[in-house]
């Protein structure tokens, strides 16, 4: 096992807090505690600074720190910590909701409030239903998702969502929902730069889908539009176009979840934008906020939107919320992070950056045991050979070297994924790539000589 060498802070008491999505005896023994961020890096609890190299969780877009977020969101607790979130307003939502209408495609325009990206899945996916039954088609009750898809934990996500690991302890979920295939194929797209040649067929499956449950059953398809939490799964050329073209011809509603590729992370807004393909419905977090506080949103077409606002004037139109829908905190933060996104170019800059970035990542072909980069936009993915009868341990010990050496990258099974803030400088690109070379060389030599000894 790799020892980290973090020191703790003094009598930190590591056994209460049950760890998200983290292997927690694991972490507990040898753990990595940060402990404060600027721009692009970290602070651990040892004094080293750690290059972040994934933005977070694919959220700090704009770079840690930023003075600008946190001076909004301490004028607005100092003027209105909280507004009721039913019933009442305040003026922030209605400004963010506004500055979300127009940079989102055309005819996205209509924006619920959320906390996260899981809850943006949940309601979504509840809208689609509403808004059939609104339009006297209550009977198109399924969801179709994908392999390898991750929409969040929520129970609405998870039924759609085609992680394994994520779903089998949890029962039978959502009736009624069905799943396309992934679109990896390293045997015949391994090392595409950009977007994959091969596998727009794969959208053909929603016909075979439709052919056994009815279109008329359905209500929505959801599809990450790059898939980023499993490992960087990227839609081959032609392959959303079809599936748009499908959703068209029998009715059904396309939801892009955009969780992750929202804000910038592709060089646009939004990934609708980048491959011109317009869902009815978006669901976005992270970005969104800079994650500085939690917030998600779900980005409606007008006319979903209006198909509900029917029925006596004095009702509710759709019963579903938080709490903190619209936070007036959330909004704030949110305002302030799209000022910065906007003065600074940076959904442009992402664009700029991300030929140098395609150009360094793919240098790590050469690198032991690498089997397939994929990357899009400032992301990128390294897939690595597993080692025999351990999955996901090759890349384990890679992060964590990785992070020992001062970069944070991320793992997903065997695959390394990266995605810094827009903000990268290229000497820090070349950073995050030379790091994770020497990673993989170090790993390789462990297993030389651990074969050696065996
Ligand atoms: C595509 C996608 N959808 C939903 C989620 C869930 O977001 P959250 O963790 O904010 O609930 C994620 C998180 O990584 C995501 O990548």
């Amino acid at each position: 096992m790799i020892e980290t060498k973090t020191a703790l802070p003094n009598e930190l008491d590591l056994s209460a807090y049950w760890m998200p999505f983290t292997a927690n005896r694991q972490f507990k023994a040898n753990p990595r505690i940060l402990v404060s961020a600027e721009g692009m890096h970290y602070t651990s609890a040892d004094g080293r600074k750690i290059l972040d190299g994934v933005a977070g969780l694919w959220c700090v877009n704009a770079g840690h720190g930023r003075k600008e977020i946190a001076q909004a969101v301490e004028r607005q607790l100092q003027t209105l910590d909280y507004a009721t979130a039913f019933q009442m307003g305040h003026p922030g939502a209605f400004e963010l909701a506004a500055r979300l209408a127009r940079i989102a495609p055309q005819d996205l325009d209509r924006v619920f409030f959320v906390n996260s990206g899981s809850e943006a899945v949940d309601t979504a996916l509840k809208i689609a239903l509403a808004y059939h039954r609104a339009r006297g088609e209550g009977h198109r009750t399924r969801f179709i998702g994908r392999e390898r898809a991750y929409h969040g934990s929520g129970f609405g996500g998870m039924s759609v969502g085609g992680l394994m690991n994520n779903r089998r302890a949890f029962g039978s979920m959502l009736p009624g929902v069905d799943h396309l295939p992934h679109t990896a194929d390293i045997g015949r797209n391994a090392f595409s730069t950009g977007l994959p040649e091969h596998g727009a067929e794969l959208a053909d499956h929603l016909e075979r889908v439709i052919g056994l449950h009815g279109a008329d059953t359905i209500a929505a398809v959801i599809v990450e539009p790059m898939s980023g939490s499993a490992g960087v799964l990227l839609p081959p050329k032609g392959y959303l176009e079809k599936l748009r073209a499908i959703c068209d011809r029998h009715g059904l509603l396309l939801i892009f979840d955009e969780v992750i590729t929202g804000f910038g992370r592709l060089g646009t807004a939004f990934a609708a934008q980048f491959f011109g393909v317009t869902p009815d419905m978006m669901t976005v977090a992270k970005g969104l906020t800079n994650a500085a506080i939690p917030m998600g949103a779900v980005i409606a077409k007008r006319g979903i939107h209006d198909a509900l606002m029917t029925g006596p004037e004095h009702l509710i139109e759709l019963f579903h919320g938080y709490t903190y829908s619209g936070h007036p905190v959330a909004c704030a933060a949110g305002l302030a992070t799209l000022d910065i996104y906007e003065r600074e170019g940076l959904f442009e800059r992402a664009a700029s950056l991300s030929s140098l970035w395609e150009e360094v990542v793919h240098t790590l072909s050469d690198s032991p045991y690498v089997i397939d980069i994929r990357n899009l936009g400032l992301v990128a993915g390294i897939e690595l050979e597993p080692r025999p009868n351990e999955p996901g341990k090759r890349a384990y010990e890679a992060m964590v070297d990785c992070f020992e050496n001062g970069v944070l990258v991320r793992q997903a099974g065997d695959i390394i994924a990266l995605s810094p803030p827009l903000i990268i400088k290229e000497a820090q690109i070349h950073q995050i790539v030379d790091s994770l070379s020497a990673a993989l060389s170090r790993v390789a030599n462990r297993d030389a000589i651990r074969g050696g000894l065996g």
